[in-house]
């Protein structure tokens, strides 16, 4: 497998030179499509890391000269940013590469490109160069920043590329293209140095990186400045922050994003519980605009389990982070990740997993069934759980935490929130939908103007997947 252990600067040379085939290939869009300038549309599968390099990405399209549209048959330029966490995001997005066929058949102009997670891997790109002769390039999470030069390249006709970057680096000067500007993704460090036994993420995003607090802080200027209400730090596991760098740690970087002047919010994903510290927790009790919010991955309730999945922490100590939460920060909002039926979970190891939803209260989880990722060791263990009794653990975990879930949300009726509002609602055009402290989304009556601003709404009424309430003054 391509494992990568650089953490070298990709150098502002090497940027300034994609930042030149971009206006190669600008230049070349004004001459061949003059007044109606080609469309660009980016899938994107996976999680909030994917979504901040998408916005990277689209940056560089704009660059290009490339405008965003709508439909993915409006467009001469595709790119799929992929993921590979569990089997079944490959088999989405191979499916939907598989379906872009026909649309090179009937555009020999397309440029079709693949990136991310799944394209991080040898075997990936190996069936990917045989099996989709109508893929342009493919490049790897390493290689963002190398996309305009892909593209100048599938334009020459020169021969189709596969980038597995050898250098990790982290290219800064990049342009973003958000479509929310009230809302904004801000990533400070890349990579994962954890390597739980069941995990792909730190074979195809390579080791932990962390930006310097000076680009952070700048980023973080230059959205507040442009509008940004609500800003997430992501990472992998943004409790490392800054061990790389010898820099200073999450809970300080936060604390100096919270002396920018102005009407923001934080939040940041995702923490891992073995570097969860008291220097965060207290700067969540402490700091106004930090969300009472706490996203802290269990995976498992079973010390064993835990031992297994190389995590690293047992189940008293992840309880007794709990507690400490709990104590230092009173009305915290608590989600976490689950995996049931990790090879050789036994049902009284799952009854933990269930018994520890119920001791900690969690307002949501995210759970799943363990999916066998080529390359890690999870995958070459013995006692691969069968597929019924996965399925039937999978749905007594959803139960049990679907009447935790609906206990939680009501906390909230009868409360006034200072929500940020999103959007239009997708099924009522009467209806806003927002978010305040609280993970769930909020429904409100009102209209479009509301949207980016901050209002406060009184909630009436709760259910498993949001709350309801009226705007009050
Ligand atoms: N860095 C984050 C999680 C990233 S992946 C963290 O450690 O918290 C998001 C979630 O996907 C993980 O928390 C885990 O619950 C799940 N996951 C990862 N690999 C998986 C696999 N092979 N099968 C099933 N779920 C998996
Ligand atoms: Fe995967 Fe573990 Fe890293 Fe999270 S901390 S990305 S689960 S290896
Ligand atoms: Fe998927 Fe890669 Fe994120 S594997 S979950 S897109 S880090």
């Amino acid at each position: 497998m391509n494992c990568i252990n650089s953490t070298e600067k990709i150098t502002p040379e090497a940027v300034a030179a994609e930042l030149s085939a971009c206006r190669a290939v600008k230049e070349d869009n004004l001459k061949r499509y003059k007044d109606d300038p080609p469309g660009f549309y980016i899938e994107t599968f996976g999680c909030q890391q994917n979504e901040a390099d998408s916005e990277r990405l689209a940056g560089l399209c704009i660059l290009m000269g490339y405008v965003p549209v709508d439909s993915i048959k409006d467009a001469k330029l595709v790119l799929f940013n992929t993921c590979a966490i569990r089997e079944h995001a490959e088999k989405k997005a191979l499916s939907i590469i598989g379906e872009m066929k026909h649309q090179k058949a009937a555009d020999p102009e397309l440029i079709i490109g693949i990136g991310g997670c799944m394209v991080s891997q040898d075997h990936r790109v190996e069936k990917i160069k045989r099996s989709n002769p109508y893929v342009s390039f493919t490049f790897d999470t390493g290689a963002i920043h190398r996309v305009p030069s892909l593209v100048l390249g599938a334009r020459n006709r020169e021969k189709r590329r596969f980038i597995l970057s050898d250098n990790f680096g982290i290219a800064e000067g990049i342009p973003t293209y958000r479509k929310t500007p009230f809302k904004a993704w801000l990533s400070i460090m890349y990579g994962c140095n954890n390597f739980c036994s069941y995990c792909i993420v730190p074979y195809v995003r390579g080791r932990e990186r962390s930006r310097t607090p000076e680009d952070i802080l700048r980023e973080a200027r230059e959205l507040i400045e442009g509008g940004a209400r609500d800003i997430t730090l992501l990472g992998q596991n943004v409790n490392s922050y800054g061990k790389d760098i010898g820099e200073m740690d999450i809970a300080a970087l936060m604390r100096e994003i919270c002396k920018i002047d102005g009407d923001f919010r934080l939040r940041f994903m995702t923490s891992h519980p073995k570097d969860a510290s008291d220097s965060l927790i207290a700067a969540m009790a402490e700091e106004e605009k930090i969300i009472p919010h706490f996203h802290l991955p269990v995976q498992s309730g079973s010390t064993r389990v835990l031992g297994a999945m190389n995590r690293r922490y047992t189940r008293e100590k992840y309880l007794s982070i709990i507690e400490k939460l709990k104590a230092a920060v009173p009305d915290v909002s608590i989600t976490s990740d689950i995996i049931v039926a990790f090879p050789g979970e036994t049902e009284e190891e799952f009854s933990e997993t269930l018994s520890l939803l119920e001791e900690v209260r969690y307002d949501m989880i995210f759970s799943f069934i363990y999916s066998p990722r080529e390359g890690t060791p999870a995958a070459a263990m013995d006692c691969q759980i069968d597929r019924a009794v996965a399925n039937d653990r999978y749905q007594r975990l959803l139960s049990l935490q679907d009447t935790i879930t609906a206990e939680r949300n009501a906390r909230f009726e009868g409360r006034t929130l200072k929500v940020l509002c999103d959007d239009v609602s997708k099924t009522d055009s009467s209806m806003m939908t927002g978010r305040a402290d609280t993970p769930r989304p909020i429904h409100f009556k009102g209209d479009s103007s509301m949207i980016g601003k901050f209002i406060n709404v009184k909630i009436t009424k709760s259910d498993l997947f949001s709350l309801m309430g009226e705007v009050v003054e």
